[in-house]
């Protein structure tokens, strides 16, 4: 059976730097591969396998791209780094609330949502204006 995918990667993504729009792109299958298996009603174990793998990569990728953007606008690297702390914060309320580090289809569109918009938005805008 062909897996059903909830986003497909577009150019609409992309910010210009290499290793971010890769690390983007992980972070995009790991939600595909959660929805699929969300969907698919697979096991409990195996979403929460999902959830704490893609909650472990949101947080490498999030300080992979502060420490870059931090060289490229202290100031603002701040402010953008608050946004990522409320997104963790969120994912932690999550695994808090489920007990048994599950995920929802709802909570996972939710959270696809504002990854989504923060990159096309917030993670775009911060380069624009400070990309050498
Ligand atoms: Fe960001």
């Amino acid at each position: 059976m062909k897996k059903k995918h909830l986003i497909t990667w577009d150019t609409a993504f992309e910010v210009g730097i290499a290793s971010i729009d890769s690390q983007h792109r992980t972070l995009i299958n790991y939600i595909n591969e959660l929805a699929y298996t969300i969907d698919n009603r697979k096991i409990k174990t195996e979403v929460s396998t999902l959830f704490i793998k893609l909650y472990e990569y949101t947080k490498f990728h999030f300080k992979a791209e502060e420490a870059y953007f931090f060289t490229l606008n202290e100031n603002d690297c701040l402010l953008h780094q608050l946004q990522h702390k409320h997104f963790i914060e969120e994912l932690d309320r999550l695994i808090a609330l489920n007990e048994n580090e599950t995920c929802s289809q709802e909570q996972l569109y939710l959270l696809t949502d504002w990854l989504l918009n923060h990159i096309q938005e917030e993670d775009l805008k911060f380069l624009q204006q400070h990309k050498p």
